[in-house]
């Protein structure tokens, strides 16, 4: 069961301030519910960066109260806002954001989002003696040192509702669909997709797959007497692989039908499971700030609530199991 970790008497840090960063993801505002209303009941003081690090860079911080993270629980999005920083990337950037939250009086930051965010706010708690935690927000759920990251469940949901509705007018018209998923270079989305929406061809960047392969599942399909077909695409490095791949097929006599879901993927109301996620990692990154834990992320592992070091985290692989590869070609077949 996850369980927030216990909080020392003794509170290292009175006063911190949390920001999403990235791209955003369903149950980000859960998880900045649970670090304020936590927070202020261990009495510290909260602030809410807006723009993630680009706004802490220009200063905009304000006062977090228990009422301004009030209605937010089933919201998609971040009500803090979210930016990919590029400046960030110098390290005198990174001193100056230390001291704008040193001459505000914070004495912590709480970092809301994935590898790329991670590597910012571990380098300037590093380079500037400032504490540092981390919770995974990303729906692609590439963390490495965490089974689970904030919005990946929602975005699978809400990609199995869209290829439920696919396959009714792909089965009405006897036609192949390659429907395309996030997930950036990992097939974390399109694997839980693929098996959970029951499709005949899974494609991820883990298991590349001849454009054979594909043409050979299809006919198999057709051979059971199966007139139309599902093909989950991970769209590996960047959108657009399940057009190139409906060409391919095309000029082997395949005619299909290509569906991008891109960003629908990233928005709507988070499910139970991720404001539950969301609520447990934010609270336990709290604990884990106050009692003086830093430069680390907290995650999930074998149903339990984890730390791990940044350092086992930025820039490690995470990928899709083996047996799940081969139980979603069984279960295809
Ligand atoms: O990392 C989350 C993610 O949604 C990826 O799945 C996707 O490739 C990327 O972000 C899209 O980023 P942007 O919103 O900047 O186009």
């Amino acid at each position: 069961m996850l369980m927030v970790p216990p909080v020392s008497k003794k509170p290292k840090i009175n006063s911190f301030a949390v920001l999403t960063s990235g791209g955003d993801a369903p149950g980000m505002n859960a998880a900045i519910r649970a670090v304020v209303r936590y927070g202020l009941a261990l009495g510290c003081d909260v602030y809410g960066v807006y723009k993630g690090f680009s706004g802490l860079l220009e200063g905009q911080i304000l006062p977090m109260s228990a009422a301004s993270v009030a209605n937010i629980i089933q919201r998609g999005g971040t009500i803090l806002k979210t930016d990919r920083c590029e400046a960030f990337h110098k390290r005198s950037v990174r001193r100056e954001a230390a001291h704008i939250l040193r001459r505000k009086g914070i004495e912590g930051l709480v970092v809301i989002g994935g590898d790329g965010s991670f590597t910012g706010a571990h380098l300037m708690g590093r380079e500037n003696g400032f504490p540092t935690i981390g919770i995974p927000g990303t729906i692609d759920n590439d963390i490495a040192g965490t089974e689970d990251t904030i919005g990946f469940d929602t975005a699978v949901n809400t990609a199995i509702n869209a290829i439920d509705r696919i396959r009714d007018t792909a089965s009405s018209h006897d036609r192949i669909f390659l429907v395309e998923v996030m997930g950036r270079c990992t097939g974390f989305i399109g694997m839980d997709v693929g098996i959970g929406g029951g499709a005949e061809t899974i494609l991820i960047p883990e298991r590349k797959r001849p454009i054979e392969d594909v043409c050979d599942s299809v006919e198999r399909g057709l051979k059971r007497g199966k007139t139309s077909s599902i093909i989950v695409v991970s769209e590996g490095e960047k959108p657009g692989l399940s057009s190139r791949i409906a060409n391919d097929l095309a000029r082997r006599g395949y005619s299909a039908k290509v569906c991008i879901l891109g960003h629908t993927q990233r928005g709507g109301s988070p499910t139970a499971h991720d404001r539950y996620l969301a609520s447990i990692l934010g609270a336990s990154a709290v604990a884990h700030l106050v009692s003086g834990k830093s430069d680390a992320m907290v995650g999930v592992q074998n149903d339990k609530v984890v730390l791990v070091p940044f350092k086992n985290v930025i820039g490690k692989k995470k990928v899709v199991r083996d047996e799940l590869i081969t139980l979603a070609q069984i279960l295809a077949s």
